[in-house]
């Protein structure tokens, strides 16, 4: 099946990085989102994001022709109308996501392939009661989206090998490079990459050291190119104590949100995108 419209439900963190590089691609881009100050938001961000890659030589086309592939409305009617791929990044809630294609599957062409872009939900539950379950995959895009060159895709227990080929021909247009996985909690990059997560979270609890020496740790002796905390402030303390929270329900004890991160998204320290989590911004 050919892809010409993708619709992105949510323009948050992930959501508008995906509309920049479905609109880069070529593809006929419309961003959703329950609010319009975020429709605008995301809109600056991705032109922001588009004439530094095009200072930098790194944009192929112009910044004018990639935004005029770009439409943003609160409307979910205008967004799904005609689209051949869903993607869905809102917040990590069960609810809201089975919610969102409830609607989606009266909205979006009966062909539409839909994807979600959850970081460690079950894409089986998400596709159930989507009365297109074969067509439903996971999409999991990594932050920021324009930089990073993983997608992961993850194949829930109904999804078919053409909706499989589709995403991973999908994947290639837009310049990522995939790896398929089983739909299980955690797939394979959330379930390591919290643990890391979580585990610098307790050592910063017991006082091991700062955090800016436990991120050194890593990058120093592990080479990893962002230190564990680092990375969770970028991602969202947030968003990364939900993940837990499901990871723990799923798999048990070694993922355990510490209390620490508990009170610091308590305190709306989220991180990057609040200006402070465990660092300042
Ligand atoms: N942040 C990351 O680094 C990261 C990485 C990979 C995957 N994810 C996953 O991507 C998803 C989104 O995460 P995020 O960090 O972009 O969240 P976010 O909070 O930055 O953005 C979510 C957006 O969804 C919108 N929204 C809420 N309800 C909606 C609805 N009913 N319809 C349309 N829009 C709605 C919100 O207004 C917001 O703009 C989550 O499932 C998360 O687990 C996040």
């Amino acid at each position: 099946m050919e892809i010409r419209k993708v619709a992105v439900l949510g323009a948050g963190t992930m959501g508008h990085g995906i509309a920049q590089v479905c609109a880069s691609s070529g593809f006929q881009v419309a961003l959703g989102d329950v609010s319009d100050v975020q429709l605008a938001k995301a809109v600056e961000k991705v032109r922001g994001s588009l004439e530094k890659l095009a200072s930098k030589g790194r944009l192929q086309g112009e910044v004018a022709d990639v935004l005029g592939r770009l439409s943003v409305s609160s409307s979910m009617d205008s967004v799904l109308d005609g689209a051949d791929l869903v993607i869905e990044a809102v917040p990590e809630k069960m609810e809201l996501k089975l919610e969102l294609f409830r609607v989606a599957s009266a909205k979006a062409p009966a062909h539409a392939i839909f994807a979600t872009n959850t970081s460690s939900l079950s894409v089986t539950e998400i596709a159930a009661d989507t009365g297109r379950a074969e067509r439903v995959v996971g999409l999991h895009f990594f932050n920021p989206v324009p930089v990073m060159e993983l997608l992961e895709i993850v194949r829930g227990l109904s999804t078919d090998d053409a909706t499989i080929e589709a995403a991973v021909a999908f994947a290639k247009r837009i310049g990522k490079d995939p790896v398929v996985v089983k739909d299980w909690p955690g797939f394979a990059t959330s379930r390591l990459g919290i643990i890391l997560g979580c585990e610098a979270i307790r050592m910063v609890e017991q006082g091991v050291a700062s955090p800016a020496d436990i991120d050194k740790a890593m990058k120093l002796g592990y080479r990893h190119p962002m230190g564990p905390l680092e990375l969770t402030d970028l991602v969202g303390l947030d968003v990364r104590l939900a993940i837990m929270e499901h990871l723990f329900a799923e798999l048990g004890e070694q993922f355990r949100p510490p209390a620490l991160l508990r009170q610091m998204v308590r305190a709306g320290k989220l991180g990057r995108k609040s200006g402070e989590g465990f660092y300042t911004y």
